[in-house]
């Protein structure tokens, strides 16, 4: 164990675990024998995929990296002002890099709060990069991460009760990749999890320009493009598949009704592809699509609902100077509350 390990745990599993196999292998299955085909998109996050993914935050296009910097920039004071003369957990879910959230770490090593980050990501390659940046650029903070799916830090979170409040970030329009109904369960379940000191401060992607959407999940290097391909890669590597990524395109389209950026796989020619650990093989006819992701997109009424239905009442909302980006506080509502 080096001793960037000893500032994270892993809870489940890993990408090397059988689990982590047969739970990829179970959804390859399910999603190919589906009508229409479809792969779940927290799979990305291998390796590979969290390096691209950190590609992909740098590009022009990509404006949601650009408007969520820039309100943590302008704003985290006054966010951070909720959790003032407390000690508390700074909890990350889904940190990645966590390179917007190091803007509220710095701001707290220089108050000198009495704070503990805990960043939670399925991606250990991801966390060992997170846990060796934060020693290297802010010794002072206390680390404490987590290997883990989300809903597993969550309870690992439950678990924590401990005297401090805690700050949950759930930043990046992650909970864009659930539609409306798990995004309710899910910020339902954050809620569980809360009591009233405690708050979220969770990122919306509002809706824009489509032209701006569509530019953001197409973009001109195609760093999108070879993030969605490695999805097939990372079959190919764990389950012993045999794509040939040349005959697949990536494909990102906006669907209007829905309020959803939706990405796919499409397959150029008619094709047959088999995976060694289903001992099977899936057709593909040409142009036939595998759904890869969900991004939704949504209006401030979307964001008044999802936090009344999620059980919170919506503290402020701080937003990009264009109102392309919300990030929103929300105050846990329970019993004995007059909010
Ligand atoms: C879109 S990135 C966002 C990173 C960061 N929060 C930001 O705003 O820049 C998503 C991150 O969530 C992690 N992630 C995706 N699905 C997850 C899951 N089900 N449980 C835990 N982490 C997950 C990925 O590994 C990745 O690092």
């Amino acid at each position: 164990m080096d001793s960037d390990e000893q500032r994270y745990v892993v809870i489940g599993e890993r990408a090397e675990d059988s689990d982590t196999i047969e739970e990829l292998a179970y959804e390859v299955l399910v999603g190919l024998s589906s009508e229409p085909k479809r792969l779940p998109s927290r799979f990305f996050y291998d390796d590979v995929g969290s390096r691209l993914f950190a590609r992909i935050m740098r590009l022009e296009e990509y404006y949601l990296t650009d408007c969520e910097h820039s309100i943590l920039e302008r704003s985290g004071p006054e966010i951070l002002s909720c959790m003032e003369g407390r000690a508390f957990n700074l909890v990350d879910l889904g940190a990645g890099d966590g390179a917007k959230t190091m803007l509220l770490l710095r701001h707290l090593a220089e108050i000198g709060a009495d704070v503990t980050y805990v960043p939670i990501d399925i991606s250990e390659g991801a966390m060992k990069g997170l846990v060796a940046t934060i020693r290297k650029e802010l010794p002072s903070i206390r680390v404490e991460g987590v290997v883990a799916e989300y809903h597993r830090g969550l309870q690992w979170l439950v678990r924590q009760r401990s005297d401090r409040a805690n700050l949950v970030l759930f930043l990046g329009s992650n909970v864009g990749n659930f539609d409306r109904a798990q995004a309710r369960g899910f910020l339902g379940r954050i809620w569980a999890s809360l009591r009233s000191e405690d708050r979220v401060l969770v990122g919306f992607d509002l809706k824009k320009d489509i032209e701006k959407l569509l530019a953001a999940y197409n973009d001109r290097e195609g760093v999108t493009s070879a993030f969605n391909l490695n999805l097939l890669e990372r079959i190919n590597r764990e389950l012993g598949a045999n794509f040939v990524t040349d005959r697949f395109r990536h494909f990102g389209t906006y669907d209007v009704t829905s309020g959803a950026m939706k990405s796919y796989l499409v397959s150029l020619d008619p094709q047959d592809v088999r995976v060694d650990a289903l001992d099977r093989s899936f057709h593909f006819d040409a142009w036939e699509p595998v759904h890869t992701e969900y991004s939704y997109k949504y209006l401030r009424s979307d964001l008044d609902s999802l936090a009344h239905d999620s059980g919170f009442v919506v503290e402020q909302r701080f937003e990009d100077e264009r109102g392309w980006f919300a990030d929103d506080l929300w105050r846990p509502r329970k019993g004995g509350d007059d909010g």
